[in-house]
């Protein structure tokens, strides 16, 4: 399998689409960052699967067009995934920003964008997918979380991992404390790195081929060849 480029929009701010269901502290991160010129990138409109979120609150004040679309007004998950591709189509994206978006897309969208869709997670993947990332990893136990940006790709929290930063639990943390040190670290790490996508482009490489199972290992080994997991593709910005 050939890498796939993705390289800079020429003489044009790269088109942002982000999708949010919550209170969208990241979105307006980027919104923040997205005023300077110089970061070469435009948040061009702001989906969400809910209404009634502070996320569409801020879009709506920095004058960014919204959209809602929810689930219970298609008649399957399938065709709500279509309807999102639809909207999100409409706004000819560069890059499509998953920012607290807590619903996982499908294959439609997923072909349509695909390897422009990054994600923010709040834990060190592959370590804790899923909902609940920072109370996972406190349940843990670990001593050391954070989070990460990936391309994404079927599978939940699962794809090519662009950057990730450590943040360190401490002692008397609960999910909140600790959710809330991480989402500083992730603000600071999805405009880093959306800027630098933006205005230098991206590669994702294929997976390395996977080393053959010794014999002793039981089937379902993960180093299997045909098992790499997506995660192991890498993406390099120049
Ligand atoms: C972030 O921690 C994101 O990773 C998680 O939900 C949070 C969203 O925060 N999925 P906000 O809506 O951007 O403030």
């Amino acid at each position: 399998m050939a890498p796939s480029h993705y390289p800079p929009p020429r003489s044009r701010a790269a088109r942002l689409v982000v999708l949010v269901s919550g209170s969208g502290t990241n979105l307006q991160a980027l919104l923040d960052a997205a005023a300077d010129p110089a970061y070469g990138a435009t948040v061009v409109a702001v989906g969400a699967d809910r209404d009634g979120i502070l996320a569409l609150k801020r879009a709506e004040d920095a004058g960014v067009p919204t959209f809602v679309c929810r689930v219970k007004d298609h008649p399957d998950r399938a065709a709500w995934d279509r309807a999102l591709r639809d909207e999100i189509r409409r706004h000819a994206p560069d890059l499509v920003v998953l920012a607290g978006f807590m619903k996982l897309v499908g294959p439609d969208f997923l072909a349509e964008f695909d390897g422009r869709i990054v994600n923010t997670h709040p834990a060190l993947l592959p370590s804790f997918p899923g909902m609940h990332g920072a109370r996972d990893a406190l349940a843990y136990g670990v001593k050391v979380t954070g989070c990460t940006l990936f391309v994404v790709a079927a599978g939940v929290d699962d794809g090519p991992i662009i950057a990730q930063a450590a943040v360190p639990v401490e002692d008397g943390d609960d999910e909140e404390s600790l959710h809330e040190r991480i989402k500083v670290a992730e603000r600071r790490l999805l405009v880093e790195q959306v800027g630098r996508m933006a205005r230098e482009g991206w590669t994702i490489l294929p997976a390395p081929a996977a080393a053959p199972a010794p014999a002793s290992a039981p089937s379902s080994s993960p180093t299997t060849p045909g098992s790499t997991p997506l995660g192991n593709r890498k993406v390099t910005i120049p």
